[in-house]
């Protein structure tokens, strides 16, 4: 395997809680993101920001619209941040409408003198997400703005905002954009549709990356990680059993029941299901089922059912 190419969790809002990225780094992702964390949130101490703070230090991806808000978001939780990602390509109105997430591509001045600035005051790595432009494929063109203010990597996910998640991503597009960002040692990770190993590894094999990261792919799926490292070393992997996967699962409840209390955990771990269940025969029943349950004893029965273990769900009721 090339020594540099990393195999990181994406950030996704509503899923990249500290649950599913320490799940993922058990299951062998390189690196992991906060979701995008809201400037003006943790300079208001907001509550819903200030709840997804991480608890131990690690990537922390921001956004917002102006420079000095992302320097001071940054120093009022300096502990907590190993890595900071500015997040430029977020496509959705609510961010998009006050200048921020991929609206900075509109605004590539604002976007760089945020960089440039991150660069010069903070002492740990600094980095940026992005989309190929809003309307059209414009992504030579932004990362050579982007270069002169240094970051230490871009993240690009190979659509434009307009796209929003249609189409393919665009990975000849993201290799051009590498290939002149290693011109000035800059590292480049490409974004979308990776949902399998063999994704991963057509990647690897194919396109001058330094890596990737895997947002949707690794939702109820976090061997993909491991996987993708093993089928890259060793040309092939060893696929995981619908019983192992619904343990898994039973473990990934388990953990948000103990942090979110019950009605909570539960309601989340419906958005996980779907992809612990991913190519399980008899997979939409199960869905169907599982998505109605609504008291930890009901769980608890359909996991015994489908032969799961249960024990150490005991002391959840
Ligand atoms: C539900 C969801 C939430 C996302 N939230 C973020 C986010 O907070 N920050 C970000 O930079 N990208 C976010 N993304 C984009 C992903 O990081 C990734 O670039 C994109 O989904 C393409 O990768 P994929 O095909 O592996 O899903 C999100 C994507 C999804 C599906």
């Amino acid at each position: 395997m090339k020594e540099i190419f990393k195999i990181g969790l994406a950030p996704m809002a509503g899923y990249t809680d500290h649950i599913m990225r320490s799940i993922s780094l058990k299951w062998g992702a390189d690196f992991i993101f906060t979701e995008m964390l809201s400037v003006d949130g943790i300079l208001l101490n907001d509550r819903a920001t200030t709840k997804l703070l991480p608890k131990a230090p690690c990537r922390v991806q921001l956004f917002g619209n102006e420079p000095l808000k992302f320097l001071q978001a940054y120093e009022r939780i300096a502990d907590l941040v190993t890595w900071i990602d500015v997040n430029a390509g977020c496509p959705v109105k609510k961010v998009t409408r006050k200048g921020s997430g991929s609206a900075l591509l509109q605004q590539l001045e604002k976007l760089v003198a945020i960089i440039a600035l991150l660069k010069e005051r903070v002492e740990k790595p600094v980095s940026v997400k992005i989309r190929l432009g809003w309307n059209d494929n414009r992504v030579l063109e932004i990362v050579s703005k982007l270069i002169d203010a240094g970051p230490d990597a871009i993240f690009i996910h190979g659509r434009t905002t307009k796209q929003k998640y249609t189409g393919k991503a665009d990975w000849e597009a993201i290799a051009r954009a590498a290939n002149l960002c290693h011109e000035h040692g800059i590292s480049v990770f490409g974004s979308g549709d990776l949902f399998t190993p063999e994704d991963v590894k057509k990647i690897y094999d194919n396109y001058p990356v330094d890596g990737v990261i895997i947002a949707r792919g690794a939702i109820g799926n976090p061997w993909i990680f491991q996987q993708s490292k093993t089928l890259i070393e060793t040309g092939t992997y060893r696929k995981l059993t619908a019983i192992e996967r619904l343990s898994a699962f039973a473990e990934h409840l388990l953990l948000l029941l103990k942090e979110k209390g019950i009605d909570k955990g539960i309601k989340e771990s419906r958005k996980f299901f779907v992809g612990y269940t991913r190519n399980i025969p008899n997979a939409a029943k199960m869905r169907n089922q599982y998505m109605r349950l609504k008291t930890i004893d009901d769980i608890k029965k359909f996991l015994i059912f489908h032969g799961i273990d249960i024990k150490r769900m005991e002391s959840v009721n």
